[in-house]
């Protein structure tokens, strides 16, 4: 059945073409949704920007009083929005479980964070003035969001925006709009003012066109590529719009030869395999000290090889299906070119054609070197290249030689070597002995070409708000 966009707390785009969504285990077709452009983006737009006034009037603790009831209906519809999300893009059913948990907890954790939005007063340095801060909502929000996390790239904007006092207007992934549009259904029983909470999928660039043109919207917030986030700025660049921007990385996993290797081989193996390794965050190159190099790749194979692919809906699989056809051959593209240059491979190494064209099996490969692709691009698939190296300073140079900086990962049990190697990282998130990171109430980044502002925590909130500073005569 065709799904439909909300917009104006009404459903919309009934006679417009439709888009097929697929399931990428089975190629079947999952959904359909309307192919909206830029005049149904203009309409989401002026709704939200209608209902601003009402928005913003609402008191803190009325507007995280919605959020907490959406937060509620999402967990107690977790199994059907983990179907979906799995069927719509493969990621095994118990990490789509595991997503609309986090993806609620950014709901229930600004929610509360709204009631503490705190502005400050200034000592002034005449006796007559009194010199305060406000903290006032930038405005109409537009958040464009991807498919790797299709609910939770939603939420990480929706929390920040509506609890700063923000109408939003989103377009999800055209790979995933359908467990978006059930999360619209939520909202709608949440109970929202109309044009709070907009949601219109269909064409990227017409949908984008109008948000980027659209002087009403005064923010974007945007996941996905880099090459996109820098275009966006320069189209925003003309309204001087506020942007935040979680874009590409290449995370390094750093193992020192004092690390716990159990822990070690876990913590990559977790931070690789999560979501297929199609997660911007995920350790994209594993740097082992020569020391260890040996016993952590025996014990890391040993783990790989028993990861089961397969439909993400079957009990035990640990890896999914890549979102596409053209993701399998990225990922097999980086493969066959380490090899080619000396890499030895220890697990895996080609696509599962038995299972369906989007199947890549999981895989390890030995000396790779910075010649090669998958040391320089971002992967997005199950490929763990390994390399060795000497000193905790080439480490530190190896993992920075990238123009991105979102996540790195570092395993030692030395604190003097852990704090010196993590200061010169330049890395908005690391994850110490600690493979998954992320979490609501903390701030989710990246530093160089990796983006702009923080998602989560209390920067996530501050980068939805404008300082408004009053200076009062009295
Ligand atoms: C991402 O891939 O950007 C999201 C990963 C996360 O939130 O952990």
């Amino acid at each position: 059945m065709k799904k439909l966009h909300f917009v104006n707390g009404k459903w919309s785009g009934q006679h417009l073409e439709t888009i097929n969504v697929y399931n990428p285990a089975t190629q079947e077709v999952t959904g359909e949704v309307p192919k909206g452009g830029r005049e149904e983006a203009a309409n989401a737009i002026k709704a939200a920007h209608l209902v601003f006034p009402e928005w913003r009037g609402k008191t803190a603790y009325e507007r995280a009083a919605y959020m907490q009831k959406l937060y509620l209906l999402m967990l107690e519809h977790k199994e059907e929005l983990a179907h979906i999300m799995t069927t719509e893009m493969g990621k095994p059913i118990a990490e789509a479980r595991g997503e609309v948990e986090y993806a609620a907890s950014f709901l229930d954790w600004f929610a509360a964070e709204a009631k503490r939005m705190y502005g400050k007063t200034i000592p002034a340095h005449v006796p007559n003035k009194r010199l305060q801060v406000w903290k006032q909502p930038v405005g109409v929000v537009a958040a464009i969001t991807p498919w790797n996390f299709p609910l939770a790239m939603l939420t990480r904007k929706m929390g920040p925006a509506l609890a700063a006092g923000c109408p939003i207007v989103m377009k999800p992934s055209g790979e995933t709009p359908l467990s978006a549009i059930r999360l619209m259904e939520l909202c709608e029983e949440a109970e929202f003012p109309a044009g709070v909470v907009n949601l219109i999928t269909g064409s990227s660039s017409a949908i984008g066109a109008e948000i980027m043109a659209n002087e009403k919207v005064r923010k974007i917030t945007f996941t996905g590529s880099t090459e996109v986030g820098k275009t966006l700025m320069r189209q925003g660049a003309d309204q001087i719009k506020r942007l935040s921007l979680e874009l590409g990385g290449h995370a390094p996993i750093v193992v020192l030869d004092d690390a716990d290797v159990e822990k070690a081989v876990q913590g990559a193996a977790v931070s690789k395999f999560r979501n297929g390794g199609q997660t911007c965050i995920c350790g994209n190159r594993i740097y082992v000290q020569s020391a260890i190099y040996e016993t952590f790749i025996s014990r890391f194979s040993e783990v790989v090889a028993k990861l089961k692919i397969g439909n993400g809906l079957e009990a035990g699989v640990d890896v999914g299906p890549l979102i596409n056809q053209a993701g399998v051959e990225k990922v097999d593209k980086h493969v066959q070119d380490a090899v080619s240059r000396g890499a030895s491979l220890m697990v895996g190494g080609e696509p599962v054609q038995d299972l369906g064209p989007c199947y890549y099996k999981p895989t390890v490969l030995k000396d790779v070197d910075h010649s090669m692709l998958i040391m320089k691009e971002e992967t997005f698939g199950p490929v763990a290249p390994i390399q060795a190296f000497e000193t905790d300073e080439e480490a530190a140079a190896l993992a920075n030689s990238s123009p991105y900086g979102l996540a790195a990962y570092v395993f030692t049990e030395s604190h003097r070597r852990g704090i010196h190697l993590i200061e010169n990282l330049e890395y908005g998130i690391v994850g110490w002995n600690d493979g998954a990171p992320s979490a609501a109430q903390a701030p989710f980044g990246g530093m160089k070409e990796s983006g702009l502002g923080r998602e989560g925590g209390e920067q996530g909130l501050e980068d939805f708000l404008e300082t408004q500073y009053v200076s009062i005569s009295v």
